[in-house]
């Protein structure tokens, strides 16, 4: 039996980790047991609990309950609490996902102690390392003995970074094994669409009708910490929601923002705004119905981005890089960073594309079965 530790602390991981649990539950028990730790990176009812139960993931063994604090302080008190329980209870692997400051502290809690790391999402670049999340997915790549990355472009960075894609099995930190894999995000859009339809009722709650409105999510330091991007940001979204309305499931982080004294003129202009709706972070379900039947989305998070292609629709992306460059190449996204005159002309442009196909570029939505497999593999 082959024991994995598995971290999570930010609302994506937690969502994330719904694919690999759902896997081993159905058709690995007899070969893998995993120990879900939580670090209490987000830990707000609705940035956490509310994905457990909804989307059947297990209750976690450990909380840390490290909770918000500055970069050095969070990840060096997750470092801590993992090695500790890392010497606790030896687990054969610890899988990461992503890029927070969850996965870097356990990526290097785990290296020290020679544990092997499975880094899932491995890769991703936006060449931008004032990023905190670039300088996380580096460290924690390098520092991993199997990859697995969802992009084939994913893949060549980490060839491009001398990983070689011949080693074979049994994998180390010395002789990492990296695979493209696909998509475990696009693994749970495809299981959940149908579940979302059928429990949610957040159209209803909020007054949405199918393709009458946009979807807009905001949470990137750059854009809420730079006072004049979430300035121009908001703008962009009070002009467009003239012509339709926009919804917006408020991150807790640009929540505080707007909060503070120095926006209290654009909080004002954002509550006069009649078709701008700012609501509490929903649940995935919510999440998905929200993004399915929305006739566009504005963000700058990885995992909307994403979601926004696996439902067909057109992406506004509030950034000035991606690391997911294959849906930019499809031309169904736009880079836009904060530029209130970017975002209005790429709201024109998407929002009369004519409709055309989607190619399938995250896999075939049995990406975590084959993460569980290639771990097998290896033992
Ligand atoms: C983190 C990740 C980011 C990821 C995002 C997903 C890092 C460096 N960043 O960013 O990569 O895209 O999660 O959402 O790890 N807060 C609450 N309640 C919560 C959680 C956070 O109020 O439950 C507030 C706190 O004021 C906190 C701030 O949000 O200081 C930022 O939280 P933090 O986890 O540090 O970073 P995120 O911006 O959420
Ligand atoms: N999400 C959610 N509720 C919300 C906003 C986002 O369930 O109110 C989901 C979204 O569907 C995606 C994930 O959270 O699966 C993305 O997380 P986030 O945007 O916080 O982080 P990122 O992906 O940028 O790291």
């Amino acid at each position: 039996m082959i024991k994995i530790l598995t971290i999570i602390g930010a609302r994506p991981q937690i969502i994330k980790a719904a694919a690999i649990s759902r896997a081993i539950s159905k058709e690995f028990s007899g070969k893998i047991k995993e120990f879900i730790v939580h670090t209490g990176q987000h830990y707000d009812d609705n940035m956490s609990n509310v994905f457990f139960e909804e989307l059947g993931i297990p209750k976690p063994s450990y909380n840390l309950n490290i909770g918000s604090g500055l970069h050095g302080e969070q990840t060096a008190r997750m470092i801590e609490g993992i090695e500790e329980l890392l010497l606790k209870e030896k687990p054969d692997y610890l899988l990461l996902y992503g890029d927070t400051n969850s996965t870097l502290s356990g990526a290097i809690a785990a290296s020290k102690l020679n544990i092997h790391i499975v880094h899932v999402e491995a890769g991703l670049r936006s060449y931008n390392r004032k990023m905190p999340e670039e300088i996380n997915r580096i460290v924690c790549d390098h520092l991993s003995s199997l990859l697995f990355s969802p992009t084939k472009s994913g893949f060549q960075n980490l060839v491009n970074e001398g990983f070689n894609s011949a080693n074979k099995a049994p994998f180390s930190p010395d002789n990492s094994g990296v695979f493209h894999c696909g998509d475990i995000m696009y693994d749970n859009s495809l299981h959940f669409v149908d579940l979302a339809s059928k429990k949610s009722n957040i159209l209803v709650e909020n007054g949405l009708a199918t393709s009458e409105y946009v979807l807009a999510t905001i949470h990137r330091d750059h854009n809420t910490d730079i006072p004049e991007n979430l300035t121009s940001i908001f703008d962009a979204l009070i002009t467009i929601s003239k012509q339709l309305k926009v919804v917006l499931p408020i991150h807790p982080r640009t929540e505080k923002m707007l909060q503070s004294s120095e926006h209290k003129k654009l909080l004002r202009k954002i509550n006069e705004s009649k078709n701008l709706f700012l609501i509490p972070p929903v649940s995935f379900l919510d999440m998905i119905q929200l993004e399915k039947n929305s006739s566009l989305i504005i963000t700058d998070s990885g995992g909307v981005q994403k979601e926004s292609y696996f439902f067909n629709k057109p992406c506004i992306v509030l950034r000035p890089e991606t690391e997911w460059i294959e849906i930019l190449e499809t031309g169904k996204a736009k880079l836009v960073s904060a530029d209130y005159k970017k975002i209005l002309t790429a709201f024109d442009n998407l929002i009369n594309m004519e409709q055309s196909e989607f190619p399938k570029i995250f896999g075939d939505g049995k990406a975590a079965e084959f993460i569980c497999e290639t771990l097998i593999g290896n033992s």
